[in-house]
């Protein structure tokens, strides 16, 4: 248990050894489930939970603050299991533990439990609960980055309950900011994060920024990662969300062609499909990438902020390649719609690999070409010509 400020305690769990969150996010710096405690001269609130692994440790650590007194309130600012799977365990140790949270939070934490009894007090825009001489105010923060989430902010401390925002996957282990050591890793892991957490919510992640400018914020207290303090990393932090949240400004259009390719045939095809799509779009930017030889990571912020792309694909087991299926599991399907997308590729057999990847992006409402270009084996020159007209009429859908 660490204080923190005059009424706020941290209680939560250091995860230093985590490398995979969520299964699909690397965290090679650990992460950790913030918790804490703000104690008024009348109630007491845990805001924030930890997850189901930890909940012995973390139970027993709250106890030896509550001693033979209770918490009255769970603030919880969003439901996801990493913060929400030890409620049940929580409400069974304090039975008279109310949960505050938003309504959607109100649905969610019911079927995380399985406890449908569960007292909720549901909270509002500008609502507030007094816990004597320190005040909770709550603010809806909309996808930031789930349906449920929402800010608690503490006027008497200058302090804002972030929730995931602002967060990171970083654990050296440390609580604050003010303790971090390696600087580049911490900066890196909080770009890392936002990036897969707030990337497809821009204009929600703005205004999450429009309401901490708005307030007096001395500390933000995460949910994952060093708690961000003036004069230390949150003017830094907050800046940067600025940044990589601002609209993109774009003077080119971005058409990159993604490709698998095992004899070079698919390659030589995406190389025709590319001076095809540059005859109709010349000021176009059409990066040509094979698949495994770059970071997947990198190429989703390709595909996922492109104007449209295409698909090279080829066939084997009556499927398309898995690198080519990865990278479509990274679609960023809130806001990928209509974006317009074309398939082409060789096969040897049957090919069945062209309506499998034109089906996966149809399923995440894609705008697919009706057209997917595939040449059996190895393309002759006519094929190589018909290509590049291929990508020339697909660039014309754009
Ligand atoms: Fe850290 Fe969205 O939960």
């Amino acid at each position: 248990m660490k204080k923190l400020t005059d009424s706020i305690y941290y209680c939560g769990v250091l995860n230093p050894n985590m490398r995979v969150f969520d299964v699909i996010m690397r965290t090679e710096y650990g992460t950790s489930y913030n918790s804490y405690i703000v104690r008024g001269s009348e109630k007491t609130a845990i805001v924030e939970a930890a997850h189901r692994t930890f909940s012995n440790s973390y139970i027993g650590e709250l106890e030896e603050f509550f001693g033979d007194t209770a918490p009255d309130y769970l603030v919880l600012n969003h439901t996801e299991p990493d913060h929400t799977g030890c409620v049940a365990a929580l409400v069974t140790r304090w039975p008279g533990l109310t949960v505050v949270c938003s309504r959607p939070a109100s649905v969610f934490i019911k079927a995380i439990t399985n406890m449908p009894e569960l007292a909720i007090q549901v909270v509002a825009e500008g609502d507030e609960l007094d816990l004597g001489g320190r005040t909770l105010k709550f603010f809806p923060a909309m996808f930031l980055h789930w349906p449920d989430s929402m800010f608690t902010w503490v006027p008497e401390e200058n302090a804002l309950f972030t929730c995931d925002f602002l967060g990171a996957h970083y654990c050296e282990p440390l609580v604050l900011d003010s303790e971090v050591v390696y600087e580049n890793a911490y900066l890196d892991a909080a770009k890392y994060y936002y990036e897969c957490i707030f990337g497809p919510f821009p204009s929600y992640v703005r205004a999450g920024l429009e309401i901490i400018r708005n307030l007096d914020v001395r500390t933000a207290l995460t949910s994952h990662g060093p708690v961000l303090t003036r004069g230390n990393y949150l003017e830094c932090i907050i800046e940067a969300y600025g940044e990589w949240s601002a609209p993109v400004e774009r003077t080119r259009k971005s058409v990159p062609i993604f490709y698998c390719t095992a004899y070079r045939n698919t390659q030589r095809l995406a190389e025709a499909v590319r001076e095809g799509v540059l005859r109709a779009l010349p000021d176009a930017d059409v990066g040509l990438y094979n698949i495994i030889e770059h970071d997947m990571g990198e190429l989703a912020a390709k595909m996922n902020g492109s104007d449209a792309f295409l698909i090279g694909t080829i066939t084997i087991n009556r499927d398309a390649v898995p690198p080519v299926m990865q990278l479509l599991t990274l679609t960023d399907s809130v806001n990928i719609g209509k974006r317009p997308v074309a398939v082409f590729g060789t096969y040897g057999w049957s090919g069945e690999g062209f309506p499998h990847v034109a089906e996966r992006l149809q399923s995440v409402g894609c705008r697919v070409y009706d057209t997917q270009f595939k040449v059996n084996f190895v393309p002759t020159d006519a094929d190589i010509r018909a290509a590049a007209d291929f990508g020339e009429q697909f660039a014309k859908t754009i």
